[in-house]
């Protein structure tokens, strides 16, 4: 996660803001007379006709249950082994530890479930046992392990929030770990406030306490490149991440260690399939989302083309990409995060540019509760998102728990005018 922060453009060229516009059909979106800039990507981002026309062509031409005998059915059993592949290549990880779902909190609670059980090399989760949870997380990972915690009659501690940094305290985190530990629940990036965290590192000090960890990482895989191999090796066993928010469809991703998805007592229908990753899958999957997910892989390993010409393998193009993806945002944050920050009664917050993080930022504007700064955005054309975004307890440490943040986001089609709507738009709010 960290070489992110060191990446630069030098060698795999800019990416082309342009060509990337031209296939997303939102963008041409007016509204109040004026063009829609879309900074609510951390809440789900615009999605490129490519997805689209792959869900279309699924359930157009394609569309069946799977393991039939007949042409659709072998055709819908390709297409989920070919999002399977993809998102292999995204993550790093061989397609069968890749487990698909409704989103990313239904698979953390159900995988909550399946440790309670344990299975394998993993002892059931039973009282007196302890996970670690952190400040900075989105609830999504911090509810299915309270939910874990009340079942076995364990407890839950939690890793604290440095405000002054907006990082983990990651001295904190450490004195958390210990001989009780059973999972460590930490985000790789945050939703909130665009901090990105070293989770390897996280990750080694709890298996050095032989706890598991599970990454949230949706907030990041919009933004930065996985590993899941290496992290592997680092000693992290699960990574949740969800399409709608890397430009496919709204469904969640599951990436477990081949091991633990083989062996936990998952709860399942006798008569589903006995072998990872489809044992974790309960039921009829969604195949049309499924075949969107591995169309959104495709549209981010584009973003390291050069004029449509596929050079490498996916998983070389989707790093190309990445690259290119991180200097745009990095080149967007800096003036969001100093524009906003220039105007009077305004407070960011967050890591500021220069440090890791994503290009999404939260703000305040003194005096105006977040919903009026929306609605005046909006007027602009400008769409951002407010509230605490389920990161409550960012949002709760920071005293916004009431009046809430404003959250900028910046995505692959996100252009400097529109980071200029956006800080006028707030500077003119202010003025009046
Ligand atoms: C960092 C983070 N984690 C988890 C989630 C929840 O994801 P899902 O909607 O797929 O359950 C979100 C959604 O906003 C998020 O931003």
């Amino acid at each position: 996660m960290n070489a992110l922060h060191d990446a630069t453009t030098t060698d795999v060229g800019v990416l082309d803001v342009a060509a990337v516009r031209a296939v997303f059909p939102a963008l041409a979106r007016v509204h109040a007379g004026h063009p829609v800039a879309y900074f609510d990507g951390p809440g789900g981002t615009q999605v490129p006709r490519a997805v689209v026309d792959a869900m279309a062509d699924y359930l157009l031409h394609h569309n069946a249950n799977t393991h039939w005998a007949y042409p659709t059915s072998a055709e819908t059993d390709a297409i989920i082994a070919g999002a399977r592949e993809a998102v292999a290549d995204l993550l790093g990880a061989a397609p069968d530890e890749i487990v698909f779902g409704h989103n990313m909190t239904t698979l953390a609670y159900h995988l909550g479930n399946a440790l309670r059980l344990g299975g394998g090399e993993v002892a059931p989760f039973g009282a007196g046992d302890e996970i670690v949870v952190t400040e900075l997380d989105h609830h999504a990972n911090v509810a299915p392990w309270r939910h874990l915690a009340r079942e076995c009659g364990g407890t839950v501690r939690v890793a604290r929030l440095d405000m002054a940094t907006g990082q983990l305290d990651g001295d904190h985190l450490a004195s958390l770990l210990g001989p009780r530990t059973r999972l460590l629940a930490i985000g790789a990036a945050s939703n909130a406030l665009g901090t990105i965290t070293d989770v390897a590192r996280a990750a080694a000090m709890a298996r050095a306490v032989g706890a598991l960890t599970f990454v949230d990482a949706v907030h990041a895989v919009p933004h930065a490149p996985f590993d899941a191999r290496a992290l592997a090796e680092a000693g992290v066993s699960f990574i949740g991440c969800s399409s709608y928010k890397f430009y496919g469809p709204h469904a969640g991703i599951l990436w477990g260690r081949r091991d633990l998805l083989a062996s936990l007592d998952v709860p399942k229908l006798d008569c589903s399939p006995a072998t990872a990753p489809e044992r974790f899958e309960t039921g009829t999957q969604n195949h049309e989302a499924i075949a969107g997910i591995g169309a959104a892989v495709e549209f981010l390993a584009s973003l390291g083309d050069d004029d449509a010409v596929a050079a490498g393998t996916r998983r070389e193009r989707l790093a190309r990409g990445y690259r290119r993806l991180h200097a745009a945002g990095q080149a967007l944050v800096t003036p969001l995060w100093e524009g906003l920050r220039a105007i009077p009664g305004v407070t960011v917050y967050g890591p500021p540019p220069g440090t890791p993080r994503t290009p999404t930022v939260s703000f305040t504007v003194a005096g105006r509760p977040a919903r009026e700064v929306a609605v005046a955005l909006a007027g602009r054309g400008v769409f951002t998102s407010h509230g605490d975004f389920y990161a409550a307890t960012v949002a709760r440490r920071y005293d916004m728990a009431d009046a809430g943040f404003v959250r900028a986001g910046c995505a692959a089609y996100t252009t400097r005018d529109e980071v200029d709507r956006l800080v006028d738009g707030v500077a003119a709010l202010v003025r009046a």
